[in-house]
């Protein structure tokens, strides 16, 4: 039987599908339901259903199934370490752009494994069965933590409705172990016995869908009623949400609720109701949270509990600590190298830092030995590199990495791993072809030149030059410690490195 390993999008409406979360759906959407789906937010049949669940397949499996009898088409769904978890009932087979998609219902044949916090990763039905009678509930389904405002608004809300919290924690990309540790950590301060269940789900770019499906998987879990916090601070933020409640009301299975709004005081120091503070007491939310930690600043504890402090001290390190990948591209010849190992020496040199240089000559030696120059070796030699540097970056350390990487759109896949852990930056060595040539230290451009060397990057091969490039050096008119010098300061300014 064919069999598939979806991406991490994919695998999450899997589990959500498996698990009843994305009730009454039952399978991956065909033709008919997400064409409807994205012209009326229905389902064919007029079910109210915000987002296509959809299941794209390499053409050439989708023509393997194309050509087994029509009833039994049936594709095995595997998770990443390629166990299988699940049967699609393949009931179209249907292009969609550059894709082809496969429709069907789906069946488990084991309970997923892969993921963390397994544990607390509780079925609707189980959430629905655990629930007091025909209770009212509200679900908090957040992709950031909670700070004192959201904790103090919610426990509000919950004890005028009388109703128990279940906190949604949505995993995807970065850190999402963190945002179920900051939670955890405050189970204490939520009201009641509040349930925290982890569920997998990316968010949808537009901010109407994507509200629509938290509701639905609200709904799924036995919720009746959405916390909805106002998006960042301010009236404009609380009439946003207001604005985007009623607009959705007439079409989301729960009710979503907006807290009214809530401040600091600075007389008695406690979070309340907005309209119960005195105009002078009211403390200003003005903090950049990001640029405080960007900067090793401590969040006050005003702002927020200690437990969640730490864990986005965690997930946001101050610069100076945080992982970062400096990326040199550029032809042979122009100086990369050179200019990486100078870097490299230099940041040795001042300690602090943890240092990896992945430079593109010592790279074929190794990691990427026996690939060739093609345009899919190439590819695949950079994402080796983009690979190691992510996770050199996710643990704090330092990567300099010097191949030529002439594609835009591998730097661009790079900058996205690496930029997932940590910081990104792009150095573009753009020294001219000419003077590359003329230096040709190691007598390759004479070689592709006479044509003993095809494919021949600059010669017979394309380069595309970025245009997303942190600094650009031409080291035709500087001197190497120079252009090193100019890539330091890069760095000490933008803090990663301190100033030495
Ligand atoms: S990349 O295109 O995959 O990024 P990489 O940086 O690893 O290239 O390797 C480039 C080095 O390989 C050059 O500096 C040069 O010494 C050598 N080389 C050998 N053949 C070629 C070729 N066809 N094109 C470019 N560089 C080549």
């Amino acid at each position: 039987m064919p069999a598939w390993t979806p991406g991490e999008a994919e695998l999450a409406h899997l589990e959500l599908l498996l698990s009843g979360g994305y009730a009454p759906l039952r399978g991956f959407l065909g033709s008919r339901d997400s064409e409807s789906v994205l012209a009326s937010r229905r389902l064919a049949d007029g079910t109210p259903w915000p987002v296509p669940i959809t299941l794209a397949v390499p053409a050439e499996l989708a023509d393997e199934l194309a050509a087994r009898p029509e009833p039994g088409r049936r594709l095995v769904l595997q998770d990443p370490e390629g166990t299988p978890l699940a049967l699609v009932e393949v009931t179209e087979i249907w292009p969609s752009g550059t894709q082809t998609r496969v429709a069907g219902p789906v069946t488990a044949l084991r309970p997923p494994a892969h993921g963390t916090f397994r544990g607390l990763r509780r079925r609707p039905d189980e959430v629905r069965a655990a629930k007091s009678g025909d209770g009212l509930m509200i679900a908090v389904p957040v992709r950031g933590p909670l700070h004192r405002k959201q904790t103090g608004q919610l426990r509000q809300i919950a004890e005028k409705l009388g109703a128990t919290v279940l906190v949604l924690p949505l995993l995807t990309g970065a850190h999402p172990d963190g945002l179920v540790r900051a939670l955890l950590a405050i189970r204490k301060e939520m009201p009641g016995e509040a349930l925290i269940v982890p569920v997998p789900l990316a968010e949808h770019p537009d901010l109407e869908r994507d509200l629509l499906l938290r509701a639905h998987i609200a709904a799924a879990y036995g919720a009746t009623h959405l916390f909805l916090p106002a998006p960042g601070r301010g009236p404009a933020g609380e009439e946003a949400a207001q604005q985007l409640a009623e607009r959705l009301a007439d079409e989301t299975p729960v009710e979503i609720v907006v807290p009214e709004p809530w401040a600091y005081d600075d007389n008695v120091e406690v979070w309340r109701p907005r309209a119960r503070i005195e105009p002078d007491h009211v403390r200003a939310e003005t903090l950049d949270v990001d640029a405080m930690l960007d900067g090793g600043e401590p969040i006050p504890e005003w702002y927020t509990f200690p437990a969640v402090a730490r864990e986005l001290r965690a997930a946001r390190p101050p610069r100076g600590e945080r992982g970062l990948t400096v990326f040199f591209t550029g032809l042979s010849g122009s100086g990369k190298s050179t200019i990486a190992r100078g870097l490299a020496d230099a940041l040795i040199e001042r300690g602090g830092r943890t240092v990896t240089l992945l430079d593109g000559d010592v790279v074929r030696r190794l990691l990427s030995a026996g690939l060739t120059f093609s345009k899919a070796d190439r590819d695949l030699n950079i994402r080796r590199i983009g690979y190691v540097a992510a996770e050199v970056t996710r643990h704090g350390g330092l990567a300099i990495c010097a191949p030529i990487a002439p594609y835009a759109a591998t730097r661009r896949e790079v900058r996205e791993m690496v930029g997932a852990v940590g910081d990104f930056v792009l150095v573009y060595v753009a020294t001219p072809l000419a003077e590359c040539e003329r230096r040709d230290r190691k007598g390759l451009y004479a070689k592709a030149r006479a044509g003993l060397i095809p494919e021949f990057t600059g010669v017979s091969d394309p380069y595309e030059p970025p245009d997303d490039a942190d600094l650009v050096l031409d080291t035709s008119g500087i001197e190497p410690a120079d252009a090193v010098a100019a890539v330091l300061d890069l760095l000490v300014e933008g803090g990663w490195v301190a100033a030495g």
